[in-house]
């Protein structure tokens, strides 16, 4: 429940990043010693990650403090197939993960936001080319390597984070070299490649379309390992702060993952300051119109065009955004035309005439990202609206309603 129409003002201390850290858990199963990982966001991806290696026999614990720590040893199966598979995207992750530790496994197809029909190809295809063979029967993926993963080359036809990801955890105990060519750079996969070096895997070209991947016999911590900062978190709190206006200092905050999100917004005429881990963005009238296209990093990251979608709504002028990463990312659309937004969506680009104001409504959260752009447009609209599905965003924000309810949004739980 939101009472919208405050200004925000105040600091928000920003969490580690989901996707990172999703990614994170499934290589530390590759792990021959005890892992420890420092900044994981308390939210229910992570929770369910955990379910899902309980299941497997594999210990963890978690404190308030995002201390995670996971045993790998303990894990007693090479059969993910917990119902929470179907939940998160990130549990396909585990083929890696299975097939890199035990040459062999068992996952349920992954599951995710419904913003597409996010198929598993490129993972699969990719597996193929490190000696991995796999077979889809109903609604599980068996994987088998017939004895030591073999590196390869592999290109993708789309740089693929989840394809990226999964290749460089399968690859890192492999036999010989991996090229992964048209490999994601995303912050989240450069944060995963780090941790994998980190217990000691060899990994050149982070970062880069190209990652070249020794495979070494084992992987070891020795230092517990720091999750970087959420940028989609990020990102999220400067659209809000654009969205309802006011001033925000986001502390933990890595600058150079939202480079093209700050330009944009600085174009829009948002104020933003950046100094060290630390931005502060001054947000007093209604920002001009933009027209952005998502793409993989570093071009305009998809999970925060359907903030943008929200912000555009009350921006002064026609905007528009092309959505190229995925083919049904505009679902939260329509719920904003209820509240008095002019956005017409055309294939897989959006045209949003902006308008003053909004209309508190009762909203119904579909997504993620969707359910944190419709709480940016009750924000705006002045009055009581209510949003249902809260359940998809706290999937991926840690205490949402806390943060904003501490920069002065009239926010809180209902029924
Ligand atoms: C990851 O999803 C993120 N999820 C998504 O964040 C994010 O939107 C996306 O990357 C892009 O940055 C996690 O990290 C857990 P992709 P992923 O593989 O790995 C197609 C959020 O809100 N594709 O880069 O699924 C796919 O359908 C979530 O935090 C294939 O066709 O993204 C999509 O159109 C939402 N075959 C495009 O590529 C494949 O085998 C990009 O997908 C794999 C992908």
């Amino acid at each position: 429940m939101i009472n919208g129409g405050q200004r925000l003002k105040g600091e928000v201390i920003i969490s580690g990043s989901k996707n990172a850290t999703l990614a994170i858990i499934a290589a530390a199963c590759l792990c021959d010693s005890p892992v420890v990982l420092h900044n994981v966001p308390l939210i229910e991806d992570i929770f369910d990650m955990r379910e899902i290696l309980f299941s497997m026999g594999c210990k963890t614990h978690i404190d308030a403090h995002g201390v995670m720590v996971i045993e790998p040893d303990t894990l007693n199966s090479c059969f993910a197939v917990h119902p929470k598979m179907k939940s998160i995207r990130a549990a396909s992750y585990f083929m890696g993960a299975l097939v890199g530790r035990f040459r062999i496994g068992c996952v349920s197809m992954p599951g995710g936001c419904k913003i597409g029909s996010r198929p598993i190809n490129y993972h699969l295809d990719g597996f193929e080319a490190l000696g991995v063979k796999s077979r889809i029967v109903e609604d599980k993926i068996f994987l088998n390597a017939y004895g030591d993963l073999i590196g390869g080359d592999i290109t993708l036809p789309y740089p693929s984070v989840g394809a990226t990801v999964n290749l460089m955890i399968a690859a890192a105990l492999a036999k010989g070299k991996t090229v992964i060519k048209n490999a994601a750079a995303e912050p989240n996969v450069v944060d995963a490649a780090n941790f994998l070096v980190s217990v000691g895997a060899d990994i050149k070209g982070i970062g880069t379309p190209i990652v070249e991947i020794n495979g070494v016999k084992k992987l070891v911590q020795t230092s517990p390992y720091t999750i970087s900062p959420d940028h989609i978190e990020a990102g999220t709190f400067l659209i809000y702060c654009c969205i309802a206006g006011g001033e925000l200092t986001l502390k933990n905050t890595r600058l150079k993952d939202l480079e093209k999100v700050i330009a944009t917004l600085r174009e829009m005429g948002a104020k933003i300051i950046c100094e060290n881990n630390t931005i502060k963005i001054s947000c007093q009238g209604r920002l001009k119109a933009a027209h952005i296209t998502t793409g993989p990093h570093p071009e305009f990251p998809t999970d925060l065009q359907q903030l943008m979608l929200s912000l555009m709504a009350v921006c002064d002028g026609v905007s528009t955004i092309t959505e190229t990463v995925f083919e049904n990312r505009f679902q939260q659309a329509q719920e904003l035309n209820h509240m008095g937004a002019k956005i017409n969506i055309q294939g897989n680009t959006a045209v949003i005439e902006g308008v003053e104001k909004l209309n508190p409504s009762k909203l119904a959260a579909s997504d993620l990202r969707g359910g944190a752009a419709l709480v940016g447009a009750a924000l705006k609209a002045k009055g009581v609206s209510i949003i249902s599905g809260d359940n998809y965003i706290s999937r991926g924000y840690q205490d949402i309603v806390g943060k904003l309810s501490s920069v002065r949004a009239i926010i809180d739980y209902y029924g």
